[in-house]
């Protein structure tokens, strides 16, 4: 790993999951954690092991199966929580302890309900805990919740205090995304004068006023060296500052950053950011700094005249820097494995193997179905690939007719545990039909069916033949109120209606794994406390 002088630490599986409806499976976090260490980044933060036993056990999981990099659990200062964090992470090469606690007197105030002088007390306790369980080698990193709002001479004393018992990393996060630049790099600079020699100062910004990344490079010029970032920027509310705009920015701009890149492998940028975004269900926008579909596009007759005689004229980094190739693969019936593996490359999928085998041979079938197989298309059969789920419940097979006016009505045939069950329904559209007739052939043995909370289509690449990608939510009917377990799920076809049924399906094992083996050992962030941040 090629450590930059700004070490980035990658939240997008604790903080970004934390976005509501981003929950991930712990097979699908140590998806995206691979492709983070494919990006090259310093740390990642892989969850928060006592929000539940699934994230406890997909915490660990990335621990133990991620190398070359730094992996890092979160923990409020609250007993049993720095416990299993230390657990789920003492596998890691690099094990990194990240405690907490709020410190703004409105949060002591009226969320914690304890005095300055009992936070700091528990600060330094469960700091002093982790160097203690971890040794002298581990990054022990503490963060002051709400930084920002917290009165600066008592934020200084915690900072001190948690140093002198063997914090090696003080983080400054803006939690509620309530600064400005020019007075954030203030303060980072009044924490850099009182502990910079003995800690790594790292800053945590949330972007409620769109002001996350600014904040982050003032906090880099004010002599921060650790920035905590998300892929797309995912996080709760408005969410964090992004890893791309952060990184690119930091390579863009030299000289405002003198000496200060970071290791970031930018060509895998693109790839991380489809990924994300695939796997959380939470689309990018098209304007998007980097990873925007529109950021390298450009539309007016000027610009297009000027990129085309000089491309610096209007492009101040170049598509390829963060992974976009830029050409068109032609993939067809004759295409060989090699040319498949070289173009997923240059994607930024390194596959071999089993899972090459499998896009070759999903690729080859697409080819028959439609003219080209875009790059889009191919993102998208590795991206699928991604999020399969063992599927008790398979389709066998469906129909459905549907005219203009009228009702339609639709059959399906379903294996569930090995025993085949068909049923018929109708529905205001083949889609409501086909759903309609899955939740009666699943509804009497398994006592309930999924709802519905979200669905959505789009095009893969351009073309009449393009391949649908369908997006569902579920929840189980059995399951009401707040609390109740959304899971997503996807569906990849030339046919609309097959992708739709696929996801429906997808969503619905997953329903029924998260059953079978309890909420928690399947999926990751189910059991929220008020106070996680
Ligand atoms: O936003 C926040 O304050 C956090 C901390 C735990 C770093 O996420
Ligand atoms: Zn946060």
């Amino acid at each position: 790993m090629t450590e930059g002088s700004v070490r980035i630490f990658d939240t997008t599986l604790r903080d970004g999951e934390q976005a509501p409806g981003a929950g991930l499976t712990a097979a699908e976090k140590l998806e995206v954690a691979r492709q983070l260490v494919r990006l090259k980044v310093d740390v990642i933060e892989a969850g928060f092991p006592a929000a539940s036993p699934g994230d406890f056990e997909a915490v660990q999981r990335i621990a133990r199966e991620t190398k070359g990099v730094a992996v890092a659990a979160l923990a409020r200062c609250r007993d049993g929580d720095p416990q299993r964090a230390v657990e789920a992470i003492r596998v890691a090469e690099r094990p990194h302890l990240h405690v907490f606690i709020a410190t703004s007197d409105i949060h002591l105030k009226h969320k914690l309900r304890i005095g300055r002088d009992e936070a700091l007390k528990q600060a330094v306790e469960w700091v002093r805990y982790g160097r203690k369980a971890l040794g002298s080698d581990a990054e022990i990193e503490f963060s002051a919740e709400d930084a920002s709002r917290t009165d600066v001479d008592y934020l200084l004393d915690v900072y001190e205090a948690v140093v002198a018992a063997g914090a090696s990393t003080v983080n400054i996060p803006d939690t509620v995304g309530y600064a400005i630049p020019a007075e954030f790099g203030l303060l980072v600079g009044r924490v850099v004068e009182r502990v910079g020699r003995d800690a790594t100062i790292s800053v945590h910004c949330h972007n409620d006023l769109g002001l996350a990344t600014a904040n982050t490079l003032a906090a880099v010029q004010a002599g921060a060296r650790q920035v905590e970032v998300t892929v797309n920027g995912l996080g709760e509310r408005a969410g964090n500052a992004s890893l791309e705009e952060v990184v690119m920015a930091l390579r863009t701009r030299p000289t405002q950053f003198p000496d200060l890149g970071s290791g970031v492998q930018t060509e895998q940028i693109t790839a991380a950011s489809r990924l994300v975004s695939y796997l959380t269900g939470f689309a990018v926008q098209p304007n998007k700094a980097i990873v925007g579909g529109n950021a390298f596009a450009h539309e007016s007759g000027i610009h297009q005249d000027g990129v085309i005689k000089n491309p610096l004229t209007y492009e101040i980094m170049t598509p390829q820097s963060v992974g976009l190739s830029g050409s068109q693969l032609t993939i067809g019936k004759l295409s060989g494995r090699r040319g498949l593996q070289g173009k997923l490359r240059e994607l930024g999928h390194d596959l071999e193997g089993e899972a090459l085998d499998g896009v070759y041979r999903q690729a080859i079938a697409l080819a028959d179905a439609k003219k080209e197989v875009t790059d889009a298309d191919l993102l998208a059969l590795v991206e699928a690939r991604s999020s399969e789920v063992p599927a008790s419940i398979a389709l066998e097979g469906w129909s459905v007719t549907s005219s203009h006016g009228g009702n339609a009505t639709g059959t399906v045939s379903l294996s569930i545990g090995g025993d085949v069950r068909a049923a018929e329904s109708t529905g205001n559209g083949p889609v409501n039909a086909l759903f309609s007739a899955v939740d009666k052939a699943i509804q009497p043995v398994l006592g309930w069916r999924p709802v519905l909370t979200e669905y959505e289509i789009k095009a893969v690449s351009a073309g009449e033949d393009a391949q649908g990608q369908v997006l569902v939510r579920c929840r189980r009917s059995s399951d009401e109120g707040t609390g109740a377990l959304i899971v997503s799920g996807h569906g990849l076809s030339t046919n609309i209606i097959e992708a739709s049924l696929e996801a429906y399906l997808v969503a619905t094992n997953k329903l029924h794994g998260a059953e079978i083996n309890g909420v928690d050992a399947a999926f990751v962030t189910r059991a929220r406390t008020e106070d996680i941040p």
